[in-house]
């Protein structure tokens, strides 16, 4: 029954509902379909997930100032920032790298916090890491967070010892050297840590390496990485950056390999006109606005193509791909360390946001995890610290507007949109997902990315009765708005009425660069 829906009246219904899906005259009719009763995956909450690393004011300053901090905190860890977290309920945090991880020894940062070595953050501009923030620190942040910890661990410039001991450290109930020394530290009870990564970016910052010579010393790691007790470990190898699909081809046919990770990470940044140039986060014109939603769609072409590699060897989808490191990548904000990756954030990286976040839902079958880069004060952050102070980003409030499609099980959905044009290059001008949950509550996702024009567009919504929607947006005049220090409110979302419905079709009108989450009960 269920093949016989899937293969045969859903595509019919979206065929007839289709009919009006193209252009009359200037106008092109627009459509979301949307089948609601014959739900999907379950789009894991960990796709919804975030990245912290020893980098610029991400780690030191903007999430940690220590307990003797003039800046309220609980046990150094920032207030503000913790509970603003809390609001977008961040599922899954990776931490300490990045490149950062393949030079990270982690006994540097455990014991007494006065007696632990002080290093050089080679990478990150050349600052020196006291080490106050390590293994006990992240794993409080995660239990004041209420989420999962993601640990990537050295394999460039470590060991296999040094890794394994630290999972024993981190999860072992055992009685050994390594467990007593987390006792002697004071803490008695092992700690849940299910995700770990097997070196970062081992293709280039993380030792340079080939793809056959990475999975070689993959396998080794992977060996010794236990599980104890009931922590189950989901060990996550090290991927290619964006297309390079030849490196994901390598660690999956291989069978004894595939065996010894449970995930395959990539990477990919959109960087608009190429890593010497890359932009300013906020002022540009409508070219680099348009450049950079091209950059962030091929992240699709990009799934599809690992996807496609790992279905040929793990057709049942028992290995999840993990994109470990997304966003926008600008030019730093003049008059910070060029080594801080410092940027500010737009409207535009909210709709980057909108438009991976719905990518990501829609391949719900495969990918099992994403971290946006980074959480706090680095490249296309959530949050922004100065000081004492804080401000929620564009990106934040897309992140609020999306929390429910988290554990919710993907819809059947097919969007036919007109083109938004710029110059002779075109990209589809809506992005969107659709999701329900365990109550039953829909939860629509869409963006129109054109700056120029709203856009009208219809959702019919089959299999569903619709009783009641809420509507949230977030808008604004500028393509450029951003929230400051001064003006923290400029950007963020209000109420959206811009809809009307009728026999369970919802005619949305999305207002020119606007993302809008529809909630239908
Ligand atoms: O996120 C910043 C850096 O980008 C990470 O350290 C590295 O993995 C990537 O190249």
């Amino acid at each position: 029954m269920k093949r016989f829906l899937m293969f045969c009246i859903i595509p019919c219904l979206m065929a007839l509902m289709q009919i009006n899906g193209q252009t009359t005259g200037n106008n092109y009719v627009n459509q979301f379909v949307i089948i609601a009763n014959n739900p999907g995956p379950v789009i894991s909450k960990d796709i919804y997930g975030h990245f912290s690393e020893h980098l610029g004011t991400c780690i030191y300053g903007g999430i940690w100032v220590g307990p003797n901090s003039k800046i309220p905190n609980t046990y150094g860890i920032r207030n503000d920032v913790l509970f603003a977290l809390r609001e977008i309920r961040v599922p899954t945090l990776r931490w300490p790298g990045g490149c950062f991880a393949d030079t990270y020894h982690w006994r540097d940062g455990i014991g007494p916090q006065n007696k632990r070595a002080s290093i050089i953050n080679v990478h990150w501009g050349g600052v020196t890491e006291d080490n106050s923030f390590g293994t006990h620190e992240f794993m409080k942040l995660i239990e004041l967070l209420g989420c999962d910890a993601y640990i990537n661990g050295n394999l460039g410039s470590g060991t296999v010892q040094e890794m394994a001991e630290w999972v024993e450290y981190l999860t072992n109930d055992s009685e050994s050297p390594v467990t007593r020394l987390r006792k002697e530290n004071g803490q008695d009870t092992p700690w849940k840590v299910r995700y770990w990564a097997i070196g970062n970016e081992n293709w280039g910052c993380g030792g340079n390496m080939t793809d056959e010579y990475y999975a070689g010393i993959m396998r080794q790691y992977s060996t010794y990485l236990r599980n104890y007790g009931n922590n189950r470990l989901y060990r996550i190898a090290c991927g290619p950056y964006g297309d390079n699909f030849q490196w994901t081809e390598t660690l999956m046919k291989d069978a004894s390999t595939r065996d010894l990770f449970q995930g395959i990470s990539i990477h990919y940044y959109s960087v608009v006109d190429g890593w010497n140039y890359k932009g300013s986060a906020t002022k540009f014109d409508e070219r680099e606005w348009f450049e950079t939603f091209r950059l962030n769609y091929d992240i699709e072409r990009i799934i599809i193509g690992h996807k496609n590699i790992m279905d040929c060897y793990d057709p049942d989808k028992t290995k999840g791909l993990v994109i470990d490191e997304w966003g926008n990548w600008f030019v730093v904000e003049p008059g910070t360390n060029p080594g801080f990756l410092y940027q500010q954030n737009t409207l535009r990286d909210a709709i980057t946001a909108a438009i991976h976040l719905n990518i990501f839902n829609r391949h719900a079958d495969r990918i099992k995890m994403a971290n946006l880069a980074q959480m706090v004060n680095v490249l296309q952050s959530v949050i922004l610290t100065k000081d004492d102070k804080m401000i929620l980003t564009p990106t934040y409030y897309v992140f609020k507007m999306f929390r429910d499609h988290q554990n919710a099980r993907l819809l059947t959905t097919d969007l036919k949109c007109e083109d938004y044009i710029f110059g002779d290059k075109k990209i589809p001008a809506i992005s969107a997902s659709a999701s329900i949950s365990n109550e039953g509550k829909i939860l629509i996702t869409l963006a129109n990315l054109n700056p120029g024009k709203d856009i009208v567009i219809s959702c019919p919504v089959i299999g569903f009765t619709i009783k009641n929607i809420n509507g949230q947006i977030l808008t604004a005049e500028q393509m450029n708005a951003h929230n400051t220090f001064e003006n923290p409110d400029n950007v963020k979302t209000i109420e959206f009425k811009g809809f009307k419905v009728k026999d369970d079709i919802i005619t949305v009108t999305l207002p020119s660069k606007s993302v809008v989450a529809l909630e239908l009960r």
